[in-house]
């Protein structure tokens, strides 16, 4: 009866291990835990054991929902690894770690992964994660809320733990009946601004607002449960809390690629789904592309509409009610330093923050001010939360996945051009007092004049009003060329589309008492186009008379139209246009006047050039940057100003850079589209290969003269003359030299040293050496220059310049030497000064 007794001992063994571990929610020591046994958390909310999903006839260890009669599962170990019909054990080793093992085939199945040693329990908690810990000193060694499955539990973190390193995110099952992992991933994206993202596979289906809004938009949680953020030395995670604990409520990603919240329902005694995620089309990432937003339960009309200042890309699909290419500019107007702003989307879930970036302390005006200040920034938003106080979002580049709403969301501020700006503002006004100036006899337009000036004022008074209201802090933005200019002699008549637009024409008799009979002491200089003269107006004015050499080839009118869209262009760093003067054949320009006459009396004079530290040379490089910037991205006329050089900056008296004779080489040869021709204008030293050669311009032969004037201000050696010892080398060819040898640095203009940002020349030079590249696609656009010297972003490594120039007034030169000249090689080996 041995072998009775036996089993008998063996059975009460058994039941009272059952016992011990149906009422217990430890696993000790020495302990061991087999199929069959379950460990309960404290208050019964949660149990741990061995379970076979649906249909499946293979082993899980797992958490699961205690008292919830339909079996929940909210945590697996061995999801990848199940264990076929054989017994399995899960203890305590002895280095500290929780091992399940296949007895059957003796092998290990999932284990956890400590090496403290100080661990020697397993405990089940009621929040629902299992914990190894130290049994005397409480510290965790490993919990499973750092290993989530597909649920999203109270408390538990999703997100990058900086102690640990774990960046914890959830993952679906493969099927209702497969614990394994599955292709459906919420996650939190880091890459920018943080936001809870949702990807079925590779593709982005879902994202939640971004923090501080957090998620989940739209959810009528009526204070069940709250959503928190964590970002500090810890790490960034996201977690949610439930405000009444009795609630049983959770996450869950399923393998159809859904993010779901859920409630458990005592009366019906189902799981209540609230919503899954994606639900509308608008949610789905994405669906009206970029620059676009989405208003959901738009019953007949198509849900995107394109942001202001922007049309469809593909107006084909988008009127065939596919948005899912988005929109783009409505026109490549810069929007840098050229007097844009901001129009308020209200109510929206903000876009895609991956490349978004969020400052703390900044309030609505400061967060405003970052953005404008930063050109590639196309948005940003600014709230003050109860936690971090003042957040700022900016944005840059695309602005993705937008769904605007009527009661809820936040505010986007897009930028916006500055004609949208003004458009934007004129809607304040009544329509009927948008006017139209139609061709008009000259009596009528004095009358009308009059009648302009008048509603001007009106809508200046009401706009101030309107601002004054505080619902609009932006200062009047009605573009200067809508302004009455102030001194008006007679009208031009008016081409159709500038009828809003007069050009201040100047008699000649003002001009000739204004520059004494434009005298030899009056003579300021000699240009390219002709000469020019100082010159004082009756209300003492200073001004500056350039006298058009008289073979333009452009009759008046003609000459009339073509000043009129000059005259618009007004930018800090561009010399104001006043107005000009026709006279028969006489053409002349009148500009503002500017004491400190021109760049190249600074750099080359052995005494001005002092007057120039660093940051004034640095200030100047990129006003002249800004200025080449605007004449190239007008959207009107795209200026290429083709005569760039040190003599063309004159300087204000505060030392700021304006760049006069823009627009010149388009007076004097029409049409600069075609970008050929035949007269070659611009100055031996700053004129790039294809231009000297071919007579090929573009607004990348305005970069490269823009490269050698960098040098030329770096160095305060002139690219043509100075380097007469060695004529097949010039400053770019000694600058290319010493950056390859990495002593860039002794190129730079004795007198600076003492001021000198080395990191900033550095980049300067890069900068140059990159504008100077022999091929123009090589080249950046002046709006990427002004991005390169604003910003420390990385530059790509500049190929060999081409630093030998051909004389372009010496044609014949050049075919004689064209065996070096040769346009096939990169180098082009002859070199003539004047
Ligand atoms: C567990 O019980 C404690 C007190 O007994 C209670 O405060 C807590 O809310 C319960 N936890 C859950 C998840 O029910
Ligand atoms: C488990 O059983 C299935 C069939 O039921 C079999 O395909 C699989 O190979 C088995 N796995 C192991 C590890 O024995
Ligand atoms: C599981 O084991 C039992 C007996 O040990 C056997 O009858 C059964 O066929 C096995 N099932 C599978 C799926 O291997
Ligand atoms: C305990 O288990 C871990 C994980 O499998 C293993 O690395 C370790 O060697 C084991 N320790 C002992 C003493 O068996
Ligand atoms: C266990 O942790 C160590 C470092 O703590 C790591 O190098 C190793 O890859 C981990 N092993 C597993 C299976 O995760
Ligand atoms: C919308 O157009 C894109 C191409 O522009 C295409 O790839 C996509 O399948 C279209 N979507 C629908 C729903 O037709
Ligand atoms: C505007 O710029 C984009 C990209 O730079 C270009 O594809 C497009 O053709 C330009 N449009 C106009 C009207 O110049």
């Amino acid at each position: 009866m041995v072998s009775l007794d036996f089993l008998l001992r063996s059975l009460i063994l058994i039941l009272l291990t059952r016992q011990l571990f149906s009422s217990l929610d430890t696993i000790k020591p020495n302990q061991v835990f087999r199929d069959g046994d379950i460990l309960i958390s404290k208050n019964k909310t949660f149990a741990f054991g061995f379970f076979k999903p649906g249909s499946s006839v293979q082993s899980y260890l797992g958490i699961w929902y205690n008292k919830i009669p339909e079996k929940t599962f909210v945590w697996v170990a061995n999801r990848d690894n199940p264990i076929n019909n054989s017994s399995k054990v899960l203890l305590i080793n002895r280095s500290g770690n929780l091992v399940l093992l296949d007895e059957s085939r003796g092998v290990e199945v999932w284990s956890t992964n400590v090496s403290s040693r100080n661990s020697n329990i397993a405990q089940l908690l009621d929040s629902g994660n299992l914990v190894l810990m130290g049994q005397i000193s409480q510290v965790v060694a490993w919990q499973s809320f750092d290993y989530p499955t597909d649920t999203l539990l109270p408390n538990m973190k999703i997100g990058l733990d900086l102690k640990t390193g774990l960046n914890r995110f959830l993952t679906s099952w493969r099927s209702s009946d497969d614990p394994g992992t599955g292709k459906s991933i919420n996650r939190l994206d880091l890459s920018g601004s943080p936001q809870f993202v949702l990807y079925r596979g590779p593709t982005l289906v879902f994202r939640t607002a971004p923090w501080p809004w957090i998620w989940p938009v739209g959810d009528d949680n009526s204070g069940m449960y709250k959503a928190n953020f964590d970002n500090n030395k810890d790490g960034i995670s996201q977690w949610f809390t439930m405000e009444d604990p009795s609630i049983v409520m959770h996450f869950v990603v399923d393998e159809i690629g859904s993010w779901n919240r859920l409630a458990w329902d005592d009366q019906s005694r189902q799981w209540n789904k609230f919503w899954s995620m994606p639900m509308d089309p608008c949610q789905e990432y994405g669906y009206c592309g970029a620059f676009a937003s989405c208003t959901p339960g738009s019953r007949n009309a198509f849900v995107c509409t394109c942001l202001t200042g922007y049309v469809p890309k593909s107006p084909r699909d988008w009127y065939l009610r596919n948005g899912s290419d988005g929109c783009v500019r409505k026109r490549n107007t810069s929007m840098c330093g050229n007097g844009e702003g901001f129009v308020k989307v209200g109510h929206v879930k903000l876009p895609d923050t991956s490349a978004a970036q969020a400052l703390i302390g900044l309030n609505s005006e400061q967060c405003k001010q970052k953005c404008l200040r930063k050109c590639s920034c196309s948005a940003y938003s600014a709230m003050s939360t109860s936690e971090r106080g003042n957040v700022c979002l900016l944005w840059f580049g695309e602005l993705m996945d937008i769904v605007a709403y009527t009661d809820w969301g936040s505010d986007l501020h897009v930028r916006i051009d500055s004609l949208d700006l003004a458009e934007k503002n004129e809607d304040f006004f009544p329509k009927e007092e948008k006017l139209v100036i139609p061709l008009l006899s000259v009596g009528m337009v004095s009358v009308l004049l009059v009648t302009i000036l008048c509603i001007q004022l009106i809508k200046r008074r009401k706009y101030k009003e309107h601002q004054d209201q505080g619902q609009h802090k932006r200062v009047s933005i009605i573009p200067a060329a809508l302004r009455r200019p102030k001194r008006i002699s007679t009208a031009y008549n008016l081409q159709e589309g500038n009828s809003h637009v007069d050009l201040p024409i100047y008699d000649l008799r003002t001009i000739i008492e204004a520059t004494n009979n434009f005298s030899s002491a009056n003579k300021l200089g000699q240009g390219g186009f002709g000469s020019v003269y100082k010159g004082q107006l009756p209300d003492g004015q200073e001004i500056a008379v350039k006298r058009l050499s008289k073979d333009s080839g452009q009759g008046p009118m003609e000459f009339a139209n073509e000043m009129m869209l000059i005259v618009q262009l007004q930018h800090k760093n561009l010399v104001k246009l006043l107005g000009c003067c026709i006279h028969k054949e006489e053409k002349m320009l009148v500009y503002e006047y500017l004491p400190n006459k021109s760049l190249d009396t600074f750099l080359f004079d052995q005494s001005r050039k002092l007057e120039l530290d660093w940051r004034k040379r640095f200030e100047i490089i990129v006003g002249i940057a800004r200025g080449m910037m605007y004449l190239h991205l007008d959207s009107r006329l795209k200026i290429i100003h083709r005569d760039l050089k040190a003599s063309n900056v004159l300087l204000d008296v505060t030392m700021n850079p304006k760049i006069s004779d823009f627009g010149m080489a388009k007076i004097f040869e029409g049409d600069q589209s075609q970008g050929n021709t035949r007269r070659v204008v611009g100055t031996y030293g700053y004129m790039s290969p294809e231009y000297a050669i071919f007579g090929k311009f573009s607004t990348k032969s305005d970069v490269f003269s823009f490269g050698v004037l960098l040098l030329e201000i770096i160095s305060g050696k002139r690219n043509n003359v100075d380097f007469t010892e060695d004529p097949s080398l010039n400053l770019i060819g000694h600058v290319w030299d010493l950056w390859r040898e990495e002593r860039a640095l002794e190129m730079v203009e004795p007198s600076l040293k003492e001021s000198l940002l080395s990191n900033e020349v550095l980049r300067c030079i890069h900068v140059a050496l990159l504008c100077v590249q022999d091929r123009a696609i090589d080249r950046p656009a002046m709006s990427d220059v002004v991005f390169m010297l604003g910003s420390n972003t990385s530059l790509p490594p500049p190929k060999q310049p081409a630093f030998f120039l051909c004389a372009p007034s010496d044609v014949d030169k050049w075919v004689i030497g064209a065996k070096q000249c040769s346009v096939d090689e990169v180098t082009i080996t002859l070199v003539n000064a004047r």
